[in-house]
This record gives C-alpha cells, sequence and structure tokens, in this order.
C-alpha cells in the first residue's frame, strides 16, 4: 500500500523542517522528489541528503511567489524527471524572512503581501503550473500544508497569515469540485504547532500531550498521494495532536 514508484513529486520550500520530512517519506515510498525551496543551497543540500538515503530527489530552487520562476522550474523538473504527478504546496509561514509577530491594528498594510504572498499565492502558482498536464493525464494529487491558525482564531499577532491559510483552503474546496471530474484529487493537511528553532512554551491543550514534529507531517502527506486515496478530495486532513477543529 501506498507504493509511490514511478511518481514524481514536487514539495515547495523542502529545504528544511516540514517539507524536508514530507520530500524524504515520499521518496521512501518510491517517488522522485523535486525539493524547491527559495534558498538554493538549502535545496541542493536536501536533495543530496535524499539520494544519499538511497530516493531519487533534484534540487528545483526557485522563488514559490514567483509565478514566471515556478512555472520555469516545473518545465525544467518535468524533463529531468518526468510529469508531476504530486504537488505538495508547502511553502509558507512568513515567507523568505522571520515573521514578526504584530497584532493588525499596528501593522503597515506594505507588509500583508508578505503573507498573503507566499500562503495563497504561492499555492496558486504551484498549482497553475502543473495542473494542466494532470487534467489532461487525469490523474494528479494537490497537497497543501496548511495551519489550525487558518480556521480558529489565534491569538498570535498572526491574522494576516490566518487570512492566507484561509484563503487557500477556501480555494482548494472549490477547486476540488473543478478537477474531480479529470481524476485530481485536492486536499490539505492541517498542522498544529511544529516547533523549529523556537521555544513554543508548554503543550497545554493538545490531547496527545506533545507538539509535533516535522515527522508526523509526511505519513499523512503520502496517504493522500496515494493511489489508496483515489476517493478523497476537498478534504482537511488535521495533524495536530487532536485539537477538534470544526471548519
Ligand atoms: N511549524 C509549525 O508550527 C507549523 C504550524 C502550522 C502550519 N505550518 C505550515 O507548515 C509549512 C512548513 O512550515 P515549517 O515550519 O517547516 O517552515 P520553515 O520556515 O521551517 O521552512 C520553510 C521553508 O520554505 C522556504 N521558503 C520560504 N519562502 C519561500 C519561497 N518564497 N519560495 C520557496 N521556498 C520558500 C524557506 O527557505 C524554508 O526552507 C508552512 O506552510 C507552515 O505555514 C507550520
Amino acid at each position: 500500500m501506498f507504493d509511490l514508484t514511478g511518481k514524481v513529486a514536487l514539495v515547495t520550500g523542502a529545504g528544511q523542517h516540514v517539507g524536508l520530512a514530507i520530500a524524504r517519506d515520499l521518496a521512501r515510498q518510491g517517488a522522485a522528489v523535486a525539493i524547491n525551496d527559495i534558498v538554493a543551497d538549502r535545496a541542493k543540500s536536501a536533495a543530496e541528503d535524499l539520494a544519499r538515503e538511497g530516493g531519487r530527489a533534484i534540487a528545483a530552487p526557485a522563488d514559490a511567489t514567483d509565478l514566471e520562476a515556478v512555472k520555469e522550474s516545473v518545465r525544467r523538473i518535468e524533463s529531468e524527471l518526468g510529469p508531476v504527478d504530486i504537488l505538495v504546496s508547502n511553502a509558507g509561514n512568513s515567507g523568505a524572512t522571520r515573521a514578526v509577530p504584530t497584532a493588525f491594528v499596528e501593522m503597515d498594510p506594505k507588509d500583508w503581501s508578505q503573507y498573503v504572498d507566499i500562503n495563497f499565492y504561492a499555492v496558486l502558482n504551484g498549482i497553475h503550473a502543473v495542473l494542466p498536464g494532470m487534467c489532461e493525464r487525469r490523474h494528479g494529487r494537490i497537497i497543501t500544508i496548511s495551519s489550525d491558525a487558518g480556521r480558529q482564531g489565534i491569538n498570535m499577532g498572526m491574522s494576516i497569515y490566518s487570512g492566507g491559510k484561509a484563503g487557500a483552503l477556501g480555494f482548494q474546496r472549490s477547486l476540488a469540485c473543478e478537477v474531480g471530474k479529470h481524476q485530481v484529487t485536492v486536499n490539505a493537511v492541517s498542522l498544529g504547532m511544529i516547533p523549529g528553532d523556537w521555544d513554543p512554551g508548554t503543550p497545554k491543550a493538545i490531547p496527545l500531550g506533545r507538539f509535533g514534529v516535522p515527522e508526523d507531517v509526511g505519513p499523512a502527506v503520502v496517504f493522500l498521494a496515494s493511489d489508496e486515496a483515489s476517493w478523497i478530495t476537498g478534504q482537511i486532513l488535521s495533524v495536530n495532536g487532536g485539537v477538534y477543529r470544526n471548519v
């Protein structure tokens, strides 16, 4: 089950942390994986790591918020690996620069796009680049890495991030309806907190009693990417330690 041999996957923002763990699990299941990241060295060393571990991976550095760059990168991936069967839009958060949590009322409108571009437009860009081929071939898996912050209010000075994530979720619900007839599925994985190099405090409200780790995410993506998930579309799969979300 969940064999991805012969499939080609593109994972955005896969140079580190959650994206890298997703790429690693896709490669372990047999997919050839293109590692996108805006930081070229990160993409390169991630691809080298996966290749050393026995997977097939190439670096595909590009700015996911730049549609032309994404289209050019997909052309190159397709010439090296073949048509993209699985797109995982993982690049997110605050994009290339670190987030500065700020209350909306205090935020400069010129900073809004930092969150909207990466969490919403980058998702559109990747899908726009691969969807025509998927529809033509009558097979495709579109998977977006979202956040519980796009489904429920959080009081962390990240309201535009929440808006970007929620926008992508709303978009995919309708996209799933549009492309189902082409046997392309469109789903999201909604994450709870998966700390990186920051202190998240204590996991008070998480039923399973711990924060996530990047390795929690790959198996969910592998499942949605597999042939076995061919009758699942338009869904949001929570990977968050059991916190209930009603959206
Ligand atoms: N870590 C969490 O707690 C958490 C919680 C909920 C949702 N998420 C979501 O999971 C995803 C991964 O999060 P993470 O914590 O691993 O992020 P991260 O910041 O550790 O890694 C993101 C990667 O994306 C790359 N990137 C940034 N801007 C890019 C761009 N314009 N084009 C291409 N690559 C770009 C970065 O260089 C980096 O390597 C994001 O969509 C995030 O919103 C994370």
